[in-house]
């Protein structure tokens, strides 16, 4: 259906046509083990993780400016070091705490946070990595070694949460990778959207929505009070729920920080908002169409943080924080990270304000990032939240 208007995108190089054409033959293979089509979910996770295949399973270069994107802590240092400071005042208080980061990308935040620590003295015994991606777990320990030889002893990769974790758990988008439905309202009820294979080109069609899905969707809008408009489309993670909930079984005291472009649900279901919250991007041009470019482009979804605080509450956490990246940074420790900027060379001086600018304007990642702060026990509320919480608004 979305042929007609596809986005004008750079062309591939011919390795990477040639390995999104096998990633495409392998989403046909299981279309056709499937009768036909794929839930988006199902063609997401695909596109994504399938083994050897997938963009975050394969070797394409994803972050930093010869990648696809630029992520937080690919901008900047500071991201990770004013983090760190956040980090430094829950390990403080957790005795024996430790720090788990879920999806690691290219090891940049770690070395940001293990330098900042050992800087600030408050390094913890051990910081823990999850990845599902076995080709990025490999190009973070390379990537360790070489920038941080002194501290990478305390680095390890595991392949399961942890069953007892004290201390802080860290997700710099993540969330936002996690496959999602798409629906689309009728007057009928609510539809699946499904892919399928329309002449060698992916295509969506609609489908009477399982249960699961047609569930999830009437309960939004029962709790919005309204019925969403004929025709409307948009996302929902149906596994987002399960993974905050493994996330609390891991948490046994302490503070997960959960950073993602993310909205709550009342924003996510506007009704002017009405084809969904899907992101792609590839070579540094972001737009809308998922169904190209399988395996070698970014497929992502903004969250509805309103999700993540209830599973996190259902699951015996408390929200501790919710604000935009801007207040997150600025309540966190910016000033206390720029206070040699005076002393730079000047060129280090416009690198670092073109940086942090990025990190904190609206129109940049300053406002539609979020963090979210989900603990357990007692510790106090990170300090980076005392300028601005908009928990209320969830
Ligand atoms: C958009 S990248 C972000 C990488 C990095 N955190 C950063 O900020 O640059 C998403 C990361 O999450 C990982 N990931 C996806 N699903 C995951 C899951 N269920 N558990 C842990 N990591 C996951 C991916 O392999 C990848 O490393």
């Amino acid at each position: 259906m979305q042929h007609d208007d596809r986005p004008v995108l750079p062309r591939p190089d011919a390795i990477s046509a040639e390995h999104s054409a096998h990633v495409a033959d392998f989403i046909r293979a299981r279309m056709a083990d499937a009768g036909g089509s794929l839930s988006f979910a199902e063609y997401m996770q695909h596109a994504l993780y399938a083994p050897g295949l997938g963009y975050y399973a394969a070797g394409s270069r994803k972050f930093g400016a010869d990648g696809d994107f630029v992520t937080a802590p690919e901008v900047s240092p500071v991201f990770g070091r004013v983090l760190a400071r956040q980090c430094a005042e829950v390990l403080a208080e957790v005795e024996g705490g430790a720090i788990l980061e879920y999806g690691a990308g290219s090891g940049k935040l770690a070395r940001d946070i293990l330098e900042t620590l050992a800087r600030l003295d408050a390094l913890p015994g051990r910081y823990e990595i999850l990845e599902v991606s076995a080709e990025l777990q490999e190009r973070q320990a390379r990537y360790l070694r070489a920038e941080i030889p002194e501290l990478v002893s305390l680095v390890s990769w595991l392949d399961m949460p942890p069953a007892n974790h004290k201390g802080v758990i860290i997700a710099n988008e993540v969330l936002d990778a996690l496959p999602v439905e798409r629906f689309v309202r009728s007057d009928a009820g609510v539809k699946q959207l499904r892919v399928t294979d329309d002449s060698g080109v992916f295509a969506i069609v609609e489908a009477p929505a399982p249960d699961i899905l047609s569930n999830a969707v009437l309960a939004i809008e029962a709790e919005l009070g309204q019925v969403l408009p004929v025709g409307f489309v948009s996302d929902i993670s149906l596994g987002l729920p399960g993974w905050v909930d493994a996330l609390a079984h891991t948490l046994q005291h302490g503070v997960a920080f959960l950073f993602d472009y993310g909205v709550t649900r009342r924003e996510y279901y506007a009704a002017e908002r009405s084809d969904g919250w899907l992101r792609c991007h590839f070579r540094h041009h972001a737009h809308n169409d998922p169904l190209i470019l399988a395996g070698i482009q970014d497929i992502t979804a903004w969250v509805d943080f309103s999700t993540v605080a209830e599973a996190g509450r259902n699951s015996g956490l408390d929200v501790a924080g919710y604000s935009a990246q801007a207040q997150f940074l600025l309540g966190g420790g910016l000033d206390a990270e720029m206070h040699e900027f005076a002393s730079l060379p000047l060129a280090s001086q416009l690198e670092l304000s073109g940086q942090v600018k990025t990190l904190t304007l609206p129109g940049a990642m300053g406002e539609h990032f979020k963090c979210m702060a989900l603990r357990r026990g007692d510790v106090r509320t990170p300090t980076a939240f005392r300028m601005a919480d908009r928990t209320h608004t969830l």
